[in-house]
């Protein structure tokens, strides 16, 4: 069996496309979304990432501001700038590209952006909608895993559901949507113990747990949907996921590539959770 492969390269394509086109139907309306992105210090990765989003966004017309801060940052001094964006009318969004240095509480951050402008969905009142099964600003990366599952027309309800990985970007929030979408979900981490157990009965595999080739095909159910939500460098620099994308793609019914799947949709639901913002606060 050969899975068919979700291209979230393509669907993100088309999201942009869609977005770009109500960003020039507000702009009729005098109103340009603003995205501010906030990066402390010189994390590699990081500092790939914001430039995707800044791409992105000029890309799709969002005005976008990157501020680039100094490692030595203060927390107080974070907090300032913060509380500024927060009060700023041409800024709808406000990003804090996460991880923080380690002399910066990031959840005393977090809880700083105004819960409106939180377009990452990090902000603990979002987190509670999600809890809830209200409407709120959802998580960028779990909503794309969504949105592929349900664009490639994935049942959800009643279907075994398992999350590797239990972070607050990415685990956690993944494994509620699935809840509300009534899948049964499961959440294995580190401490699980017989993962296989678990990963071979998913007719969905979420796998975000930050560690290549984790996923073997004899883990993975005949016919099931693997997401890849990891980004891994190996030493050669090659990026890679979780998933053993060659060997589970002859077992799987669908998979996501690395790269070229979970990445680019991330960015898109970035830029639809800006324009959304600020379709709410104008
Ligand atoms: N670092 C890794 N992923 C993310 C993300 O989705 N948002 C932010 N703010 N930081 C991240």
């Amino acid at each position: 069996m050969s899975a068919k492969i979700i291209d979230g390269k393509a669907m993100a394509m088309e999201i942009r496309q869609e977005i770009k086109k109500q960003v020039e139907e507000l702009a009729q309306k005098n109103i340009k979304p603003g995205l501010a992105v906030v990066l402390v210090g010189n994390d590699p990765a990081s500092q790939i990432y914001v430039r995707g989003k800044e791409k992105a966004c000029s890309e799709v017309g969002i005005a976008s501001e990157t501020i680039r801060l100094p490692e030595d940052t203060s927390e107080s001094e974070l907090l300032n700038l913060i509380s500024g964006l927060n009060s700023r009318q041409d800024v709808h969004g406000i990003l804090v590209q996460l991880p923080l240095p380690k002399h910066i509480d990031s959840d005393k951050i977090i809880r700083s952006i105004v819960p409106e402008k939180d377009v990452d969905g990090f902000h603990p009142i979002n987190v509670g909608k999600l809890v809830l099964g209200l409407p709120g600003v959802k998580p960028c990366t779990p909503y794309g895993c969504l949105k592929m599952l349900q664009k490639y027309e994935i049942a959800i309800e009643g279907k075994k559901a398992v999350v590797i990985g239990r972070s607050n970007i990415v685990g956690k929030p993944v494994a509620l949507m699935l809840l509300q979408e009534n899948a049964t979900v499961s959440i294995c981490h580190s401490r699980t113990k017989e993962l296989s157990e678990y990963t071979k009965e998913a007719d969905i595999l979420i796998a975000a747990a930050g560690k290549p080739f984790l996923i073997k095909p004899d883990m993975v159910k005949p016919g099931a949907a693997v997401i890849d939500v990891g980004q891994n460098k190996l030493p050669d620099g090659k990026l890679v996921g979780d998933v053993d994308f060659t060997g589970v793609s002859q077992v799987a019914g669908w998979i996501t590539p690395v790269p070229g799947g979970v990445g680019p949709m991330t960015i898109a639901m970035l830029l639809y959770n800006t324009l959304e913002s600020a379709k709410r606060l104008c």
